[in-house]
């Protein structure tokens, strides 16, 4: 059994999580967890150490295929070897994309929306044109009229799913509506699924690539075992192309701007998608008991925080409009709570008088940080405030 409990100090480790804020702020910011790696993926980056040469990397021979049984595996994904591209990094994948791709027309955006998203419009020199995911009973829901609204004023729909900050899975049915406008409106799908190891007992992730040949043909899939396994800094991504003609264009856009990846960071890859299944199947259970907890906790004790439970992802969107705290409330708890969480304002319009919880910690970490939230709002009087 893997101790998920284990807490680490990792302020003295370069993590941009943890030092940012004064020493006495509990992050619950950043997307990456606090638990260390598998040991296959530690011993096989060892091993590679101990080979003692570090010098420029090809794209690894192997990676592709072991990518493709992965894929497989997980998500009875049918691709091949030829069709998967290196990356360092799906962030750099999707404005990749765009500059390739995006043409005259604009980027499709779903909000809230992770941040990067935001900005892909005016890194690569297009316009964006958004539409809102709404608060459906449960979870954050499609609005398809807005959806197509959007779509067809689109060349590049950029999809994350599971989706970045709702923790929404979205469902066949969905994602075929999606695909259907999309290719009736010519625009390419390029799907965010860097969380899609990450889904909870009752869900299942669905690769739109994996829908049709016909959606496959118009798709760019971007993944990474970097959120599963807490690999993030060897910065190592996947592409998957609808076919080998298109790493020309993408190359092309990458050329001179963006390096190849990582050595040690497709090292860690392979190991965790040849030999990371089993830890893999324990963190899901540490972390859907954390999701659990954590709404559980808030359901109960802070009303006035409304909180879908996320089917994927370990973060969760925190609906704190009805506290009517002063400012917003990333502020308020930061200083007051000393517990830091990302600001909603920065996922899009719909995201002001929210905060993001990443609940990927140990539980002691996860439980101090809800109850210094409780204590400042009880001590301030907001928790009558529904
Ligand atoms: C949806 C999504 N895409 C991409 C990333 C970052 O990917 P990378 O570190 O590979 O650039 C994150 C990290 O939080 C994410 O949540």
């Amino acid at each position: 059994m893997f101790n998920f409990d284990e807490i680490i100090d990792r302020r003295h480790s370069d993590s941009g999580k943890w030092n940012v804020y004064d020493a006495d702020v509990l992050p619950l910011w950043v997307a990456d967890t606090d638990f260390k790696s598998p040991d296959v993926i530690m011993d096989a980056i060892k091993q590679r150490v101990d080979h003692g040469v570090f010098g420029y990397p090809t794209h690894s021979n192997t990676l592709a295929q072991t990518t493709a049984d992965w894929v497989e595996k997980r998500h009875g994904w049918k691709i091949n070897p030829e069709q998967v591209q290196l990356l360092t990094g799906v962030i750099s994948g999707f404005n990749l994309v765009a500059q390739a791709f995006a043409g005259q027309g604009k980027v499709l955006v779903q909000i809230p929306s992770y941040p990067p998203f935001l900005h892909v419009a005016e890194n690569t020199g297009t316009q964006m044109i958004t539409h809102s995911l709404v608060p459906g009973v449960d979870q954050y829901e499609m609005d398809f009229d807005s959806f197509e609204a959007a779509a067809s004023q689109a060349s590049i729909f950029l999809l994350c799913n599971p989706q970045n900050p709702t923790g929404r899975v979205f469902t066949r049915a969905e994602l075929e509506r999606m695909a259907e406008i999309c290719l009736r409106h010519h625009v390419l799908i390029c799907s965010d699924e860097i969380h899609s190891d990450l889904v909870y007992g009752g869900q299942k992730h669905i690769p739109i690539a994996s829908l049709s040949p016909e959606v496959a043909a118009r798709t760019i899939t971007l993944i990474a075992p970097s959120k599963t396994f807490n690999v993030a800094g060897l910065k190592t991504a996947m592409a998957i192309l609808p076919s080998k003609d298109m790493i020309k264009p993408l190359s092309a856009a990458a050329k001179g701007l963006v390096g190849s990846p990582n050595l040690l960071g497709q090292t860690a890859a392979e190991a965790a998608y040849r030999h990371g299944e089993a830890w893999l199947a324990e963190l899901l259970v540490y972390l859907e008991a954390n999701r659990d907890f954590m709404v559980d906790f808030i359901h109960r004790n802070l009303p006035g925080i409304n909180c879908f439970s996320p089917q994927g992802t370990y973060l969760a969107w925190l609906d704190c409009r009805a506290l009517n705290l002063p400012g917003t409330p990333y502020q308020f708890f930061l200083d007051k709570a000393r517990v830091a969480l990302n600001k909603g304002d920065d996922f899009g319009e719909n995201g002001i008088g929210f905060v993001r919880i990443n609940f990927a910690c140990p539980r002691a970490t996860l439980l101090e940080a809800l109850q210094r939230m409780f204590d400042v709002l009880s001590r301030e009087g907001y928790l009558h405030s529904k």
